[in-house]
């Protein structure tokens, strides 16, 4: 593996390494303290970010390295160099690049071009670091989540997406439960399904949340206008996704231990009632803590060879 750019181009195999690598990580965070010693990871961010940024931050860190951020204005990006020769020059610098843009297009000319590791920290497509925590927090609450499901109501997002693809790489069952006018993107749950096909599980569509969620030990749920939706689509997509918030109810139709999962930010009454994800059940924020070993085992992956 040269670059972390989609859930899916990962195997099996590779995702259960991953899986061990975080655990390791999270029981000691300092276990390996001179990987990136003497050593620089660009962080080139388009979008906002509070967990992506700061927890591989934290992870550099940890791993002995130093960060530098790159806002497109502190780039010469900003004022026209191409991608192709910012990713070129920025290789004879860097040991790896960790890029959050709108476009998995540029993700995809940058990675082209540089030869140090490209990480996706979010695109409109895919954000494969945040399904990477979503499945590693899952095998903490059900050490052997092989046969159980997932389900993922609401907007069909670039995290929904991801998150099919792990959970096929993972032997986990997934039921998306999405409204007709958002659904995920048709090619990344196609990604999936062919995964899930030769895994033997099942990546399962409908319209009804409830269909979704009965029997389902992990329910998940992401906000309903993401960061590249343009914000006119706000009232529309409140009316359509309201029947798909995450309340009580709905939850109460999971198994007992079934436990709620969200990538954060959140909006409290929107996607998510209070009561879910500041109740018993949820267990969002050991999922994003667990965001800071998986960068770590995604950087060790990529950088010891
Ligand atoms: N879940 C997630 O990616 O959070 P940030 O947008 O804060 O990085």
């Amino acid at each position: 593996m040269q670059d972390l750019l989609t859930t899916a181009e990962l195997t099996p195999a590779g995702f259960a390494d991953l899986m061990e690598l975080t655990a390791r990580f999270a029981e000691d965070p300092v276990r390996d303290p001179d990987l990136l010693r003497n050593r620089l990871v660009g962080l080139h961010f388009t979008n906002p970010s509070t967990r992506t940024r700061v927890s591989t931050e934290a992870a550099v860190v940890r791993l002995g390295g130093t960060t530098t951020t790159l806002s497109p204005n502190d780039l010469q990006l900003g004022r026209g160099e191409t991608i192709e020769d910012t990713a070129r020059v920025l290789s004879g610098y860097l040991a790896a690049l960790v890029i959050r843009t709108s476009s998995d297009t540029e993700l995809a000319r940058f990675a082209a071009a540089a030869t140090i590791p490209v990480i996706n920290a979010c695109t409109d497509g895919h954000h494969p670091l945040q399904s990477l925590t979503d499945l590693f927090t899952l095998r903490q609450l059900f050490p052997d989540p092989r046969g159980r499901r997932i389900a993922y109501v609401g907007a069909g997002t670039n995290v929904a997406v991801s998150l099919a693809q792990a959970a096929a790489l993972s032997e986990v069952d997934i039921a998306l439960a999405t409204p007709e006018a958002y659904p995920p993107d048709a090619d990344g749950i196609r990604a999936a399904e062919r995964i899930a096909a030769s895994q033997g599980t099942a990546v399962v569509r409908t319209g009804d949340p409830a269909e979704a969620v009965r029997g389902a030990s992990a329910v998940y749920t992401d906000v309903w206008l993401s960061m590249g939706d343009p914000p006119e689509e706000a009232a529309a997509r409140r009316a359509a996704l309201t029947p798909y918030r995450v309340d009580d109810a709905l939850l109460g139709l999971a198994l007992p231990e079934a436990v709620f999962l969200h990538c954060l930010p959140a909006h409290r009454g929107e996607e998510v009632t209070a009561e879910v994800i500041d109740g018993p059940r949820s267990v969002v924020f050991r999922q994003a803590a667990n965001r800071q070993p998986v960068a770590q085992a995604v950087l060790h992956h990529l950088l010891s060879a």
